[in-house]
């Protein structure tokens, strides 16, 4: 991935493969990559150790899976079987299930037990390549209910090797407890929440859904105003049914807007003129049947497409992000090296990481290696080839 561009489509033919190649890791960092022959004269061999691969391996940077809601409890078959029997996602969420119902078994949940929900999730992911995740609250919805889930995506963090990148979601959807209006709610949160997230450094970002039946543009407007005054990145739940969301993510200079799947040709050639990241989420897709993120437009509009899973247990329960990436690739025609830069250095971006989605000097030490000689292996066989190895800053761990 290294030197290719952050905005753009991408022909396989660019991508810049180095055979027979050598990866110098110090400290967790990449000091070198070179053909092995030239780095093992650089290279102090005594100080050094080496672990030599005999057989052939594709190597790239380790995944990032940029927006993923993987902490909570409970199971959302119920909707899943009710959207196939012909009712709506926004229509099981006004009948009281939806996000509202994960919400009710996230709040039953003790901090411990959402601790190993993350962990048993990260570490699937981690059989999968994936090395950063990011993880949303937003099942919370109380200033307290937020804060246990933050802290649990904390202490996750604290026990795993993946690097967890929390974001604060509050404005998930308005919490049919809550006594007052969405307003009100609204103000709750940036007044009491926002400082605590601060203080106790759980997380630096901040995320709304905005959508009819969620948070409209005017309702949020304040909430994302105290987000950047406070000094937070922002990032959007955008045009998943309707547009508007996205026009949100570039006034408010978001880092990243997510989902798309509605976006009309305004929108994305709005996001593409800004450096806001338009991230793809196929498995929402794929969960409810609907249309994929125009991803194709996106990146021949000059846009930077990120990829991420959507991991939740109502809209995209599955969690596998190549195979999600690739099936993306196969219905909105991607090269390989759109798919493979949406999953690694652009879905860094997303986080706002410049230290991670490429091979090159300076960047994290982690590595995925897929078996094989040929990378087109692995987006072709959508999911089904799993790495033979992953170095998560320069230590094998899977
Ligand atoms: O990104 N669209 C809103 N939020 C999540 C779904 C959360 C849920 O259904 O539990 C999403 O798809
Ligand atoms: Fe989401």
């Amino acid at each position: 991935m290294s030197g290719l561009a952050l905005k753009g489509s991408i022909k396989d033919d660019s991508l810049p493969i180095v055979p027979n190649a050598g990866i110098w890791i110090e400290h967790g960092f990449i000091k070198s990559i070179d053909t092995y022959q030239t780095l093992k004269k650089k290279v102090p061999l005594a100080a050094t150790e080496i672990m030599y691969l005999e057989k052939d391996y594709v190597g790239l940077p380790g995944f990032v899976d940029a927006h993923t809601h993987i902490c909570y409890a409970g199971t959302r078959a119920q909707d899943y079987a009710l959207r196939n029997a012909g009712k709506s996602y926004l229509e099981i969420a006004k009948a009281g299930g939806g996000i509202w119902d994960t919400v009710t078994q996230t709040r039953k949940a003790s901090e411990t037990t959402l601790i190993k929900g993350i962990i048993q999730r990260a570490k699937r992911h981690l059989m999968d390549g994936i090395t950063t995740i990011e993880v949303k609250s937003g099942y919370g919805l109380s200033v307290t209910e937020e804060l246990k889930m933050l802290r649990a995506i904390k202490e996750a963090n604290s026990q795993i090797e993946t690097d967890l990148i929390a974001t604060c979601l509050a404005a998930h959807t308005f919490p049919k407890d809550y006594r007052g209006n969405i307003s009100d709610y609204v103000e709750e949160m940036t007044a009491h929440l926002f400082p605590l997230l601060k203080e106790e450094r759980l997380t630096n970002r901040v995320d709304a859904f905005i959508e009819e039946g969620a948070f409209s543009n005017k309702v949020i407007t304040p909430y994302f105003e105290k987000a950047q005054e406070m000094g937070f990145d922002i990032t959007v739940h955008a045009d998943q049914f309707s547009t508007g969301g996205s026009e949100v993510a570039v006034n408010f200079k978001a880092v990243s807007a997510d989902h798309l799947e509605v976006s009309s040709n305004k929108e994305i050639s709005l996001l593409a003129k800004s450096n806001v990241i338009a991230t793809a989420l196929p498995g929402a897709s794929i969960g409810l049947g609907c249309s994929f993120t125009p991803a194709r437009k996106i990146l021949d509009a000059g846009g930077a497409l990120a990829i991420a899973s959507d991991w939740n247990p109502g809209s995209a329960p599955m969690g596998n992000l190549v195979a999600q990436a690739a099936m993306l690739g196969t219905f909105q025609k991607l090269t390989n090296a759109e798919v493979f830069a949406g999953i690694t250095f652009r879905a860094a971006a997303a986080l706002n990481k410049k230290d991670r989605g490429r091979l090159e000097v300076g960047c994290m030490g982690d590595i995925v290696a897929y078996p094989g000689a040929d990378y087109r292996e692995i987006l072709y066989q959508q999911g089904s080839l799993k790495p033979s190895m992953v170095w998560k800053k320069g230590q094998l761990i899977s």
